[in-house]
């Protein structure tokens, strides 16, 4: 067993696992904060992201609706099992247990949410069905999960992955932590989308932070940290140590600074200004955020180096690095 006084002593920010990229850096942004513009567009979080946005994509390309893209395209990471941070498989907190938490957003402000549920392999369609079948946004824990039930989802094993249950038994070891450097270079997925339209949607599904407390919620399902839609201005969304996140609200920050004005990526730079001001021990915390506005200008900026993330539009699809304050 775990020496669980051993593991309180430590801060839970000091859970931070900084997730570098060792990718070609692509200059993205012209040095006045502004990018081109791309109607339709899709952008995701992390190398994962690049999959994910392809199949977000065909859906976009099929039936024009963006929060079905931002539905399908998050899935295909929720079932990758090579994926530690995203889905079932993902890393468990300490008791062994994977919990996850997703939300899904519309531009008109249609939004649901799922924190801390168990057993279910789809939690981006869960938020999706709280946003549609319920006069809620978020539902946690043991009631998400018989929610699911009603809603005819499957209940699956909580077993772990071979690699998770690997990595969960070495972890035992000691139970301590420090910022793992250079392990995954992935975290959350968050996606958003911009329809030929101007509709907008998002999605965010994560298994959270790796061998967090039981019962820990990240940003990820929390409206306005992990994920903000509005048609009227455009859309953010994060990834990376959720505590530090949500102090800010940061895409809604975000949101709120492109409609005063400023550009996605002007609006990313000081959102992780504003982090940095309200976190200690920043170089434990890696955050990175992703916007576009209703142009479809787009931009991204991280704490850390190593923040990339999948963009999509009609010229086709990259991998690109975001630039970083440190
Ligand atoms: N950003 C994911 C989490 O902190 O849970």
């Amino acid at each position: 067993m775990p020496d669980r006084r051993k593991f309180l002593k430590h801060s839970i920010l000091s859970t931070a696992i900084i997730l570098p990229f060792s990718g070609k850096a692509i200059s993205l942004i012209k040095s006045n904060g502004a990018s081109d513009a791309y109607k339709p567009l899709i952008l995701s979080t992390w190398e994962h992201g690049m999959p994910a946005n392809e199949r977000a994509w065909e859906v976009l390309k099929e039936s024009g609706n963006v929060v079905d893209a931002v539905e399908e395209g998050v899935k295909v990471t929720e079932l990758d099992m090579d994926n530690l941070s995203v889905g079932l498989q993902g890393l468990p907190d300490r008791e062994g247990i994977p919990t996850l938490d997703a939300s899904i957003m519309m531009g008109d402000g249609s939004c649901g949410a799922v924190a801390f549920v168990r057993q279910v392999k789809h939690p981006i369609s869960l938020a999706r069905k709280v946003m549609e079948e319920t006069p809620h946004v978020l539902l946690a824990g043991e009631g998400a999960r018989q929610f699911a039930i009603a809603q005819g989802f499957p209940m699956e094993k909580e077993a772990l992955s071979p690699k998770a249950e690997m990595m969960y038994q070495e972890w035992k070891k000691t139970a301590t932590y420090k910022p793992i450097i250079n392990i995954e270079n992935h975290d959350t997925i968050g996606m958003i989308a911009l329809g030929e339209d101007g509709k907008m949607a998002g999605s965010c599904t994560t298994s959270g932070l790796a061998y967090k407390m039981h019962g820990r919620v990240g940003d990820s399902p929390i409206i306005g940290a992990g994920l903000y839609v509005d048609d009227e201005v455009g859309a953010a969304t994060a990834t990376g140590l959720g505590e530090s996140i949500i102090r800010i609200n940061g895409s809604f920050l975000i949101v709120e600074l492109m409609r005063q004005g400023r550009t996605p990526q002007e609006a990313c730079e000081e959102a992780v200004r504003r982090l940095i001001s309200k976190n200690k021990n920043i170089s434990d915390i890696q955050a990175g955020f992703l916007a576009f506005n209703k142009e479809g200008a787009y931009g991204a900026y991280s704490v850390q180096p190593g923040f990339n993330f999948a963009c999509h539009h009609q010229k086709g699809g990259n991998l690109l690095d975001a630039k970083s304050k440190f």
